[in-house]
């Protein structure tokens, strides 16, 4: 022991006091998080250089030890950057094997630094400042997916789609209207990100165990310090809250949600039956025995990734519900679903704006397949409303008569004579077929936030300003 201290080499040199002999094998097993916590390093040395300032500030330690510790704090930080510095299982978790090569670099001062805080506030600490960090870049990355997206809505604001409703045709739509409801999606996911920000603002350190603590400690010093607007309000809740974890994951399930649809449609849309896109070889894989195939693989596995993200969820939500306060070690297994959601989430975004950004739209296949299907009968239907004065129902029955003629006909709607038209009801005129065409269609649909061409073009705008 750096301090001189007696305890038997195999006992905790943090708690070693109290206990005679060290752990079983598979205590130390189940026990050490410094396989997966890591990570929260730069976290955990940045926090614990903010606590000494202030507890030098307040006097609660000398100036001296504190710029011991710091130095130390700074020696260790590019150990571990470099990759020189050695992790052991023994010391458990990031927070230990820190303070132990602390005391091994500047002696009896290390042990200093654990005045008026626990490991609890500590890990909620350091999780809470890896969290933030994490939803950072997250906002980042789905601003970035989303002006890919609204660059090809502008490229394709006049593009002619089938709109589908069960899967099946339903109305003419542009390409430009089908990016912007993804606009919509991924920027409600940024909204979450950033509320989840605020929410989680709080700076957990300080409250020590859970009771908070006798010395004069600065929270308010140490919140500002790391980037928090403020501290936490109750030590208790402090301590045994992990729902900034919670929040990031239910966040990150909702968005792999919305990534896996759009992976969806692009599995779809790339198939040779639908060909309304063509993957980038830069997104696509071969088969290896089958030559003419290429496939959406990227797109597949970020449908999958989301089985992950809403398993970490679901992990975490299982762990948290037993628990009674304040803190229990259940909640170390918080930090690994996170990690994985993480990864998982980042990948995803950033494969899918690789996607967005390449793909190549095969615009005449999408308006062949918007005029199949009788795409355009609402239309019909709603000029007799306008047009001959029908009630929408009487409208509706009469354009069931004609898509069933054209059935039979084996023809487009558009194809009809107007003789055979005029046959069903007699208000039909030949200004009829201005409206059966896909371009008609769409450019007449200008209600708000409809697929109009010139309002798609104004949502477009409205994003713009916004991202
Ligand atoms: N490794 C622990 C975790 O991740 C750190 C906190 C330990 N606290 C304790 N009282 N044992 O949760």
């Amino acid at each position: 022991m750096a301090d001189g201290s007696s305890e038997t080499k195999s006992s905790n040199q943090m708690w070693g006091g109290r206990f005679a002999s060290g752990p079983d094998a598979i205590m130390e097993e189940i026990n050490a998080s410094i396989g997966f916590d890591k990570k929260l390093y730069a976290q955990d040395i940045r926090g614990s250089i903010a606590h000494a300032t202030m507890l030098a500030h307040q006097g609660i330690i000398s100036a001296e030890d504190k710029d011991k510790i710091i130095h130390g704090l700074d020696t260790i930080l590019s150990e571990i950057d470099s990759g020189a510095f050695e992790f052991s299982r023994r010391l458990e978790d990031i927070h230990m094997n820190i303070e132990a090569r602390l005391a091994a670099l500047i002696g009896p001062a290390a042990g200093r630094l654990h005045t008026a805080r626990s490991r609890n506030d500590q890990v909620a600490l350091d999780f809470r400042l890896w969290v933030k960090e994490e939803l950072q870049k997250t906002e980042k990355a789905l601003t970035g997916l989303i002006a890919a997206f609204l660059d090809r809505a502008e490229e394709h604001a006049d593009t002619v789609m089938p709109g589908f409703t069960h899967l099946q045709t339903a109305q003419p739509v542009t390409f430009g209207h089908h990016c912007m409801a993804y606009v919509e999606m991924f920027g409600r996911d940024r909204a979450r990100v950033r509320h989840a920000i605020e929410h989680m603002d709080e700076s957990p350190i300080g409250a020590a165990a859970l009771a908070g603590t006798g010395f004069p400690i600065d929270r308010h010093m140490t919140a500002k310090a790391l980037g928090f607007r403020e501290p936490t309000r109750n030590s208790i809740d402090t301590v045994s809250d992990r729902d900034f974890a919670l929040e990031f994951l239910s966040i990150a399930a909702i968005a792999a949600t919305h990534l896996s649809r759009l992976a969806e449609e692009i599995v779809i849309w790339s198939t040779p039956q639908f060909g309304f896109i063509r993957l980038s070889d830069a997104f696509s894989t071969g088969s290896s025995i089958m030559p003419q195939k290429k496939n959406p693989d990227a797109a597949e596995l970020v449908r999958a990734k989301t089985g992950r993200v809403n398993g970490s969820l679901v992990a975490l939500l299982t762990v948290m519900k037993g628990l009674p306060l304040a803190y229990s070690k259940d909640m170390q297994e918080d930090k690994e679903q996170v990690f994985d959601a993480a990864e998982s989430l980042e990948l995803a975004i950033a494969a899918m704006t690789g996607m967005i950004r390449d793909v190549t739209i095969r615009a005449d296949r999408m308006k062949a397949a918007a005029g199949s299907g009788y795409s355009t009968a609402t239309d019909l239907a709603d000029w007799l409303v306008r047009e001959a004065g029908l009630p929408f129902r009487d409208a509706h029955h009469v354009t069931g008569r004609v898509v069933a003629l054209a059935e039979q006909k084996g023809c487009d709607l558009a194809d009809l004579p107007l003789a055979e038209l005029q046959a069903i009801n007699s208000a039909i005129t030949d200004k009829v077929y201005g409206v059966l065409t896909v371009e008609a269609s769409v450019a007449s649909r200008t209600s708000f936030g409809g697929t109009a061409p010139s309002e798609v073009r104004k949502q477009i705008a409205w994003w713009r300003a916004r991202n």
